[in-house]
C-alpha cells in the first residue's frame, strides 16, 4: 500500500468516526411490564420494538425533514402496574426529552400515562392497550390495536354462535379497566344474541389473587356452556386449573390476555380445548406476517407473540410518521400518525376519527398447549 492512500485511509476512518460521534439522534421512550405478573408482554414488547428501531438505525437512521437520525430507544418497566407506569412516562418525558412514546402494554397502566403526555403535547403509540378509554384521553393519544367493544362482541358471537353456547359465565377483574371493559360488552352482546349470562364473578386484582374458588362454585352451580376466562395469562391460568378442579365442563373461552409462552406451561392441559381472540396469527401466509416471523424468531427463539407483533406495528408507525411529518415537534408527528395508512404486519392500518385503527381479529385454538388458528373474524 503506498503512502497517500494510507494516509487518505487514515482521513476518510477518521472523518467516519467523527461524524457518527456527532450523529443527530432522536430518543423514543418505551414503557412495558419487563417485570411482574404480566412480564412476557413487555419483554415481547420490547424485543420488538427494538429490533424495528435497529433496523432504522443499521440502514443509516430516520429521515426528518432531510437530516438522518438514529433512534435511541429508552424503555421503562412499569410492571403492570398503573403508579408505576404513570411515574416511567413522567420521567421519560421530563428527564430524557423523548419526542413519542410507545406504550404502555396494559389498558390501565397506559391510562394512567396518557393524559401526562396528552397535557404535555407528546405523541403516544399504544401496541396493545384495547380499553376502549385509552384514546378519548385526548388526540396524541393511538393505538396498533382494535377496541375491547370490538373484541368482546367477537368473544360473544363465537361462543353464541360457532360454540352453540347458550349459557354463558365470566370471570372478570372488577378492578382492571380491560377485563371490566370486556366482561360488559361480552354480556351485552351475548344476551342480545338470545343467550343467557348464568354466573357473572368477579374479584379486586388479578395479580394479588390466586384463590378463585368462591367465584367458580357459583359458576359450577349454573351450569354453563361456556366461560369467558376474561384476564391475563398467569390469572387465567389459575382459573382454568381450579375450574376444572372443581369440576366445571364448560368450554373456556378468552380475549388477548391469554396470548402468553407461559400460558400452557402454567395451566397445563386445563386450558386444552379453549379459544381465544388474538390480534394476529403467526400462520398468515401473508408475506409481510411471514418475513417478520422467521427475522424474530431467529433473534429471539420464540415465535412472536401478538404483542411483539403489534409493538413492531407501533415503531414502524411512528418511523413512517416522523419521515412524513418532517418535524419532531409533537404536533406534526400527531398529525402525520393521523394520516397513517399502510400495511403493517398485524393488518392495514388506517385512522378512525377516535384514532383507532379497523382490523380483524384471529380466533385460536389451545390444542395440546399450542396456538393452532381457527378462523379470522373481520369487523
Ligand atoms: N389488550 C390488553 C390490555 O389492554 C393487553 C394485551 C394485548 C395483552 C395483546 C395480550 C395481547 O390491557
Amino acid at each position: 500500500m503506498n503512502k497517500k492512500y494510507f494516509f487518505l485511509m487514515i482521513i476518510v476512518c477518521l472523518l467516519f468516526s467523527v461524524s457518527s460521534t456527532f450523529a443527530a439522534e432522536i430518543k423514543i421512550g418505551g414503557v412495558a411490564p419487563l417485570t411482574g405478573h404480566v412480564a412476557t408482554f413487555g419483554i415481547s414488547t420490547k424485543n420488538a420494538a427494538g429490533m424495528a428501531f435497529d433496523k432504522v438505525n443499521a440502514a443509516g437512521g430516520v429521515n426528518i425533514g432531510g437530516t438522518k437520525y438514529l433512534i435511541n430507544y429508552i424503555v421503562e418497566d412499569d410492571q403492570g402496574t398503573p403508579e408505576i407506569a404513570a411515574n416511567a412516562f413522567r420521567k421519560l418525558m421530563d428527564q430524557d426529552e423523548v419526542i413519542a412514546i410507545i406504550g404502555s402494554v396494559t389498558s390501565s397502566c397506559t391510562l394512567a400515562g396518557v393524559p401526562i403526555a396528552q397535557d404535555a403535547g407528546i405523541p403516544v403509540i399504544t401496541p396493545t392497550s384495547t380499553a376502549e378509554k385509552v384514546t378519548q384521553t385526548g388526540d396524541y393519544i393511538f393505538r396498533a390495536c382494535f377496541i375491547d367493544p370490538f373484541q368482546g362482541s367477537v368473544v360473544a358471537n363465537f361462543s353464541y354462535n360457532d360454540l352453540n353456547a347458550r349459557k354463558g359465565a365470566v370471570i372478570f377483574d372488577n378492578a382492571n379497566d380491560y377485563t371490566k371493559g370486556l366482561a360488559e360488552v361480552f354480556k351485552a352482546t351475548f344476551e342480545n344474541l338470545g343467550g343467557e349470562v348464568v354466573a357473572y364473578e368477579s374479584f379486586t386484582e388479578e395479580s394479588k389473587t390466586v384463590d378463585f374458588s368462591a367465584q367458580l362454585t357459583n359458576i359450577k352451580a349454573a351450569n354453563p356452556d361456556v366461560l369467558f376466562l376474561a384476564g391475563y395469562y398467569n390469572a387465567v391460568s389459575l382459573e382454568a386449573k381450579q375450574a376444572r378442579d372443581l369440576g366445571i365442563t364448560a368450554t373456556f373461552v378468552g380475549a388477548d390476555g391469554w396470548d402468553s409462552s407461559e400460558l400452557a406451561k402454567l395451566a397445563g392441559e386445563a386450558i386444552d380445548g379453549g379459544y381465544f381472540c388474538n390480534h394476529y396469527s403467526s400462520e398468515d401466509p401473508r408475506p409481510m406476517v411471514q418475513n417478520f416471523v422467521k427475522e424474530y424468531s431467529e433473534k429471539f427463539g420464540q415465535t412472536p407473540d401478538a404483542l411483539a407483533t403489534l409493538a413492531y406495528d407501533a415503531a414502524l408507525i411512528l418511523v413512517d410518521s416522523l419521515e412524513r411529518a418532517g418535524s419532531t415537534e409533537g404536533a406534526a408527528i400527531r398529525d402525520a400518525i393521523k394520516a397513517f395508512n399502510k400495511e403493517v404486519v398485524s393488518g392495514q392500518i388506517t385512522y378512525d376519527e377516535n384514532r383507532n385503527p379497523i382490523k380483524s381479529a384471529a380466533i385460536i385454538k389451545v390444542e395440546d398447549g399450542k396456538f393452532v388458528f381457527h378462523k379470522t373474524v373481520n369487523p
